[in-house]
């Protein structure tokens, strides 16, 4: 017999932007076709060609927090943003190995040698928090939302924590990346209860993406 939770669609939950556009081949791979483009559509649910599953597209921030009350069953979210929200509700299935970059502390060369607190702007609060506890350093949080790398330049920081990829951001910026915090990439999460209700199909997904990954894989 068939449970209403095994009829119910599948919902995973997306960010439109450098993440949609890395998991479309893994999505592919599993035969999930999106019915729009969310780079073009005002649409914020998305039908696929698999009538059990849908899409939500969402801000970046904001993926773990609609798996973990259960609006989505599934997402897609960067480490840096799963290590701000703390993971209450939700686990990590599978490692994408997409959106890959680095958590950092940046600024201008010696900013770290100032005496006394540190002025650290970021999105990133706890994390920063958690980092510059473990090093015994006073810090001031200056929470932003964007575009980091321009306290610094406007003495609104001491120095900042962003991710960081090609680096080309901050040398745009006269900044140099100082301290490693942690190596990020994107993950499958899921909802600790869509996990055991939709077991069969979240562990269909997870095989076809395990698949594409292992395929993708440099040989060793
Ligand atoms: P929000 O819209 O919620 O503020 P965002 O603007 O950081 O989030 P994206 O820029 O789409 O969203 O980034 C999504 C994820 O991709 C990030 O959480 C991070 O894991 C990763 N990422 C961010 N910047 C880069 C980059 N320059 N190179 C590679 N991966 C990145
Ligand atoms: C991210 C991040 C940095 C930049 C780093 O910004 O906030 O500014 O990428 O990448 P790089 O080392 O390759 O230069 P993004 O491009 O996502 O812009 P946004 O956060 O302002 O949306």
């Amino acid at each position: 017999m068939t449970s209403s939770a095994d009829t119910a669609p599948l919902i995973l939950a997306l960010s439109k932007g450098r993440i949609f556009k890395d998991t479309l081949p893994l999505l592919t791979h599993a035969g999930i076709v999106p019915l729009d483009d969310p780079e073009t559509t005002r649409k914020l649910i998305l039908d696929t060609n698999h009538p059990g599953i849908k899409l939500l597209i969402l801000r970046a921030s904001d993926v773990p927090t609609y798996v973990q009350y259960g609006a989505a069953d599934i997402g897609v979210a960067g480490k840096d943003v799963l290590m701000e929200h703390g993971g209450d509700g939700l686990f990590e299935l599978l490692d994408l190995n997409i959106a890959r970059c680095k958590l950092m502390v940046a600024g201008r060369p010696g900013c770290l040698d100032r005496p006394g607190r540190l002025r650290v702007a970021t999105k990133f609060v706890h994390s920063a928090e958690c980092f510059f506890a473990e090093q015994g350093r006073q810090i001031e949080l200056i929470k932003l939302y964007g575009s980091m790398e321009l306290a610094p330049l406007v003495d609104l920081a001491d120095c900042i924590v962003d991710v960081v990829d090609t680096g080309n951001t901050l040398r745009a910026n006269g900044l140099e990346p100082l301290l490693h915090m942690a190596d990020i990439s994107s993950r499958l999460i899921v909802n600790r209860a869509a996990y055991k209700l939709k077991h069969g199909a979240i562990a269909a997904l997870a095989a076809h993406l395990s698949d594409y990954l292992n395929k993708a894989a440099p040989a060793p």
